[in-house]
């Protein structure tokens, strides 16, 4: 499957559940102060979740082009070191605007990674935050996963923020284990680690707060859904390679500047992180 009709399948998919489907964003917000670049595909939303606008949906699914090179996300250091990091990604999201909430969302994310992307149910490994049962028994009791594949983690893993004011809330992550012989080569099933074996694929946010300028979190209108899943990341998944610059969306562009730079890629690290660096900061800049 090409990154482009992954892209797709995730859209129709939303839309055959009744989302709306909804145009990319500008890279750069429209009146949020808060923000350079637009970080995440909820920012479009950011006031609906809010409350103070209404939208005439209230599910919505995108396909949001979104850049993390500073702030509260910022993967700039990161890129072209590791297999799965970029300033410029494209992040896949359907989104509930108090419509449906854990249960309905977990269904969704399960449905289309195991049943339309068809990925193995047994290397799917899920992380919630420590203090949400609900979400642990959802998985455990109504997806049958087992206990032993579901991490229990802190606010630094599972609750989600846009920035240091917003919506934000627990959420609950998709990982994939993708073998022994990637990463820190540890034998552990520990999504914690931060080496490559487990990959974080998709992030289910369960909106549930607005945090003001002190950090005291008030509760939202409406308990809401906001999912980001990186275009780039599931297709190196989907497409047996592992690194996001293996796929279809960004090979191509490194074979190009090898090519006018007269060099082959995977001939030397040292100018390989550099011809990744070109191909992230070509796409950022386009
Ligand atoms: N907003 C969350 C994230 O960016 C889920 O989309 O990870």
């Amino acid at each position: 499957m090409t990154g482009k009709e992954i892209r797709q399948k995730f859209l129709d998919f939303f839309e055959q559940k009744d989302h709306t489907i909804v145009k990319s964003s500008s890279l750069v917000p429209e009146n949020d102060p808060t923000l350079l670049f637009t970080n995440a595909g909820m920012n479009q939303f950011k006031d609906t979740f809010l409350g103070v606008e209404k939208r005439n949906y209230s599910r919505a699914a995108t396909c949001q082009k979104v850049v993390r090179a500073g702030g509260k996300h910022n993967d700039l250091e990161n890129v072209g070191r590791t297999a799965r990091h970029h300033t410029f990604f494209e992040m896949l999201g359907n989104f509930s605007f108090g419509d449906y909430f854990k249960r309905g969302v977990i269904n969704y994310a399960w449905e289309f990674l195991t049943e339309v992307l068809g990925l193995d149910k047994e290397k799917l490994y899920i992380s919630v935050f420590h203090e949400d049962d609900e979400a642990f028994n959802i998985w455990k009791n109504e997806i049958g996963i087992s206990e032993t594949r579901i991490s229990k983690l802190g606010e630094k893993e599972n609750f989600w923020s846009m920035g240091d004011t917003g919506p934000c809330g627990p959420c609950s992550e998709i990982h994939i284990d993708q073998g022994p012989e990637i990463g820190c080569g540890r034998s552990c099933c520990d999504p914690e680690c931060d080496c490559d074996r487990f990959l974080e694929l998709w992030n289910l946010v369960f909106m549930q707060y607005d945090r003001d300028a002190e950090g005291t979190l008030h509760p939202l209108p409406k308990p809401s859904i906001d999912t980001g899943m990186g275009l780039e990341r599931i297709a190196a998944v989907v497409q047996n390679v592992t690194s996001n610059f293996d796929t279809d969306l960004i090979r191509p562009i490194i074979e190009e500047t090898a090519s006018i730079a007269g060099i082959r890629y995977k001939d030397n690290e040292k100018l390989d992180i550099s011809l990744r660096v070109i191909a992230d900061h070509a796409r950022a800049t386009t």
